[in-house]
């Protein structure tokens, strides 16, 4: 994976934003130029310089020159699919328990949101599989993968329909992460291949999906500890006396519903009624019998 610190070097996707806090993504060439808003930018002016510097456009136009961290450069890198926004993929790395060095697949890569994601939590010594059915959306995603994070060997992306299966030379896994319409269909295929303690999880934009899903786990006989959450994050303004929520938040985006694989005869552990839970994690508001 390249260096994130040091001299701007060429190749590497670079953020400028300009007083207005617009924001353009340009990737690094010697001779290059962009063309923004607020005039010309030359990437020479750019390649060698550290990041976190002002670089004027040829209007005049100052612009802050940093490198995208991953939430920045999901949010401006070219789509195919609808991307996972930032706020669901931390919860997804946490909910999944997603860990250096573990085996994953994912379906479907869409644009390469999650997948980068993935990749920087299992690290070097970890391996993410992820299948994609559209193949100019798999382009996408590779391209955007290699542009933020490099080559790398944890990585193998195939066209492969997972309503299918999941391919032999793909087991054994740890964790299944599903971003596909119909990830109810996929339930018998994670219980296969993953161990006993494995996770499946699957994001979901609607209540409908939420709920099949849910059933399906529940009456497979295989997954026990599933739990459906939602993110929220509310952005506030901060300056000066104007202390306050931001007016615009994005209000909702998708579900997440995970499972746990369990043995057989720890299906039928009873799920604890939510007041009981919220008492043992001694939450004082919780009320009481
Ligand atoms: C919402 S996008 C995934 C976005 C991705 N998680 C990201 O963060 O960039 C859903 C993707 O699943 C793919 N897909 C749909 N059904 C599939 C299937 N049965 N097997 C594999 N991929 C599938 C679609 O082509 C699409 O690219």
């Amino acid at each position: 994976m390249p260096a994130r610190s040091g001299a701007l070097r060429e190749g590497e996707p670079v953020l400028l934003l300009d007083r207005r806090r617009r924001r353009y993504l340009i990737v690094l060439r010697p001779g290059g130029a962009s063309d923004l808003r607020g005039g010309k930018v030359l990437h020479d002016d750019l390649l060698g310089q550290e990041e976190g510097r002002v670089v004027r456009s040829s209007r005049g136009e100052r612009l802050l020159v940093v490198r995208p961290t991953l939430a920045e450069f999901v949010l401006e890198m070219p789509r195919g699919a609808q991307v996972i926004y930032p706020k669901d993929l931390g919860a997804i790395l946490i909910a999944a328990d997603i860990f250096p060095g573990a085996r994953v697949l994912e379906a479907g890569t869409g644009s390469g949101a999650l997948t980068m994601a993935v990749l920087r939590a299992v690290g070097p010594s970890g391996r993410v599989v992820s299948y994609e059915v559209r193949e100019e959306f798999a382009r996408i995603a590779e391209r955007n993968i290699r542009r933020f994070l490099g080559d790398t060997d944890a990585l193998v992306l195939r066209r492969h329909d997972i309503y299918d299966g999941v391919r032999p030379e793909d087991v054994p896994l740890d964790r299944v992460l599903l971003d596909v319409p119909e990830p109810w269909r996929v339930v018998p295929h994670a219980a296969a291949a993953l161990p006993p303690g494995g996770i499946v999880l699957a994001y979901l934009p609607t209540v409908p999906q939420a709920v099949q899903t849910v059933e399906t786990l529940r009456t497979s006989g295989a997954f026990a500890l599933i739990e459906t959450t939602e993110v929220l994050m509310r952005p506030w303004n901060v300056e000066g006396r104007s202390v306050r929520p931001a007016h615009r938040m994005v209000a909702h985006t998708g579900f997440l519903v995970s499972a746990r694989r369990v043995q057989p005869q720890a299906v039928e552990l009873p799920a604890p009624a939510a007041e009981d839970a919220a008492e043992t994690e001694g939450d004082p508001d919780a009320p009481t019998a």
